[in-house]
């Protein structure tokens, strides 16, 4: 590490394992997110989307073709019992398969939060145009029936550092999400993921969507307008990057003073940061 500012931030930036260490195993599986922990990561990132009966699944896409054995099917029109009957630990290395159900928001939930320490989570709700909300309303109802609080790190004032408890915050590409998030629980940070600069001038003064807290660049774009993460920094938003898994872009987030490098290899980070 070579700028001062630098070797500061390494000690305080929150390191979330993206989808849990999923570079070396199937990301979105009890597996990937159990080795996250065994890694170190600070926090958890997941995608939720909503199924045919009304259950919360970690998937990132809309099928589940890429990441089972269920061909294109369309997760929201399965039920949660259907979704069971395919394997989303295969397919990331066949010659050694490792088969493992799909990942329910609550089975997560539960690994946290016997972590035995703290480790945050950032939960992004997918789909959000349609099903009215749905996702975000299950997802806090979920949220408070663990007795998850909000925080945006643990650099949050008030003493939240020494609890051992999960702390959530919720993103989104979507400020329609964000803005449901908003009325039904305020309680819950905001971060506002975005990949496109033009974005940012729907709000003046460097302003995010629906009193988002932190902006959530993904790393190409910072590595072409840096300058944006300095000015979203003076106008007091946090910022949290993602997928930041080459060494060059984490030194890059780290000059920049990001809260939080979002990535798929924890352990490469950590050990990166000296920790
Ligand atoms: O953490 C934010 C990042 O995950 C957004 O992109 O496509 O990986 O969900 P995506
Ligand atoms: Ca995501």
């Amino acid at each position: 590490l070579t700028a001062p500012n630098a070797t500061r931030t390494a000690q305080t930036v929150q390191v979330v394992a993206h989808r849990g260490s999923s570079a070396a195993l199937p990301e979105h599986t009890l597996a990937a997110y159990r080795r996250a922990l065994a890694e170190g990561a600070d926090a958890v990132e997941c995608d939720v989307r909503v199924t045919a009966d009304g259950q919360l699944v970690c998937v990132h896409d809309r099928t589940i073709e890429r990441v089972s054995d269920g061909g294109r099917r369309v997760v929201s029109a399965l039920t949660l019992e259907q979704l069971r009957a395919y394997d989303f630990g295969s397919w990331k290395h066949p010659e050694r398969p490792e088969p493992q159900p799909v990942l329910t928001l609550e089975s997560l939930l539960e690994l946290v939060a016997d972590a035995g320490r703290r480790v945050d989570l950032a939960i992004e709700t997918k789909h959000p145009v349609r099903f009215r909300g749905r996702v975000e309303t299950e997802l806090v109802a979920m949220l408070r029936r663990f007795g998850i609080a909000g925080a945006v790190g643990p650099y949050d004032a008030d003493g939240e550092g020494a609890s051992e408890r999960p702390h959530a915050r919720i993103m989104s590409f979507s400020g329609l999400a964000l803005g449901r998030v908003r009325k039904a629980a305020p309680e819950f940070p905001r971060v506002f993921l975005f990949e496109h600069p033009e974005l940012l001038r729907l709000w003046p003064g460097a302003g995010l969507p629906q009193g988002a807290v932190v902006a959530g660049p993904g790393i190409e774009l910072v590595r072409r307008r840096p300058e944006l993460v300095r000015a979203l920094r003076a106008a007091g938003h946090r910022v949290h990057v993602w997928t930041v898994d080459e060494p060059a872009d984490v030194e890059l987030c780290l000059e920049l003073g990001v809260s939080a490098i979002i990535t798929n290899r924890p352990r490469a980070v950590l050990d990166q940061l000296g920790r």
